[in-house]
């Protein structure tokens, strides 16, 4: 059976689905791979560090997509690669099986088979292969140093002969994977961090990594049973926000990461709460791209308010895309390898596996 990916859009998507290491891990298994040339040469992989491990070089997108039994990609392709796509092919990626909905059905409809690892249900057995929780954790990390990395104050406390500079205050809004990377990376770097989710369990882990968090008074736990958020109340949304208001005056960066899946990400720092904030502060929005927690956040770009800066980035793993496609590679590799009846030597859609039924497009 023949694995291909072809180079994404870089200029939109800098991650990559295969890398040598893996590439020699699915050959061990007894597919072949095929890449487009130049694959991943923008994270310094050359042509030789595939072929040295057996992978097949194919010069054009279209003969590669046509070879393959299996197409792995970052997301969805565009609409004319898309036309190359044949019958009992199968295709792996992020595919934002929200938005493309209609598309990816209409797809199917030509007996292929789609696989959206976004979602993946969050289980024991599929965390090698969770793909949302390996890019948060990055996303997490790397939106603390972006907006550190602006703010004009020093993080940590120092004591010196000319005087003390106190500890910068973090408040981390949602505490799921990216949430709690990005305490515990602020943690690291000496800051006071707070911390606020609609779900209660999140309240050990934030304590944990030594956070403080911020509880709204007389809340109800607002948890799924799969372990995501449920939308507030709008009870819940006022004592948050008169929450949030009070503690936002004295907080020097805030990293947004509150998400609620399918839906627009809710708006959680308003505009008069920004006006009350310190000048100088940052807001890190990572929810820009699903509509953003803050009040004027706008994707790629940073905007000034009273002295505050609110920053948002369409893709922030284009920042960290080595690691990043590393993860994402090894996560594809194992969600393939449960597809595969290795005696076989075929895809096994079964539908009683939780793991496949969840994420296939049907
Ligand atoms: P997510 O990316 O969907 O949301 C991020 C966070 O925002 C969540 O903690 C959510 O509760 C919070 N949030 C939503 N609305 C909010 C609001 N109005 N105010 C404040 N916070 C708000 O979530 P993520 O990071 O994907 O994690 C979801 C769950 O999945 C968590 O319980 C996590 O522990 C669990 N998980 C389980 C895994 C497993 O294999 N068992 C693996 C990874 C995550």
């Amino acid at each position: 059976m023949i694995i291909g990916s072809i180079s994404e859009n870089e200029s939109i998507e800098k991650r990559i689905s295969i890398t040598p290491e893996i590439s020699k891990k699915y050959i061990n298994l007894g597919f072949e791979i095929q890449l487009t040339k130049g694959y991943g040469k923008h994270l310094g992989f050359t042509q030789s560090d595939f072929e040295d491990v057996g992978v097949k070089i194919i010069e054009d997108a279209k003969t590669l997509i046509q070879n393959s039994d299996i197409i792995v990609q970052m997301s969805l392709l565009d609409n004319n690669h898309l036309s190359f796509l044949k019958s009992e092919q199968t295709y792996i990626g992020v595919l934002n099986s929200y938005e493309n909905k209609d598309k990816l059905l209409e797809l199917s409809k030509k007996n292929i088979n789609f696989f959206s690892l976004e979602l993946l249900p969050r289980i024991t057995r599929a965390q090698s292969m969770d793909i949302l929780s390996s890019q948060a954790n990055l996303a997490g990390y790397k939106a603390v140093l972006e907006s550190f990395s602006i703010f004009e104050k020093a993080i940590p406390m120092m004591m010196t002969a000319a005087g003390t500079i106190p500890a910068a205050k973090v408040l981390v809004v949602g505490a799921g994977v990216a949430g709690l990377q990005a305490i515990a990376t602020a943690k690291r770097m000496g800051a006071i961090v707070y911390a606020t989710d609609v779900r209660l369990a999140s309240k050990e882990q934030v304590e944990s990594l030594g956070g403080k968090f911020l509880s709204v008074e007389g809340s109800e736990n607002l948890e799924t049973e799969g372990g995501y958020a449920k939308e507030a109340s709008e009870e819940f949304k006022k004592k948050q926000e008169e929450l949030l208001a009070e503690t936002l005056k004295k907080i020097d960066i805030v990293i947004c990461t509150a998400l609620i899946p399918g839906k627009k990400a809710p708006l959680i720092i308003k505009e008069n709460m920004i006006i009350n904030m310190q000048p100088g502060s940052i807001i890190y929005d990572l929810a820009a791209i699903q509509g953003g927690n803050s009040a004027f956040t706008e994707v790629d770009k940073v905007i000034e308010k009273n002295g505050v800066k609110i920053m948002g980035e369409g893709n922030i793993l284009n920042k960290l895309p080595s690691s990043s496609s590393n993860l994402y590679a090894k996560n594809v590799y194992n969600f393939v390898s449960n597809l595969y009846d290795k005696e076989n030597k075929k895809i096994n859609i079964n539908l009683e596996d939780e793991i496949i039924s969840k994420t296939i497009i049907k």
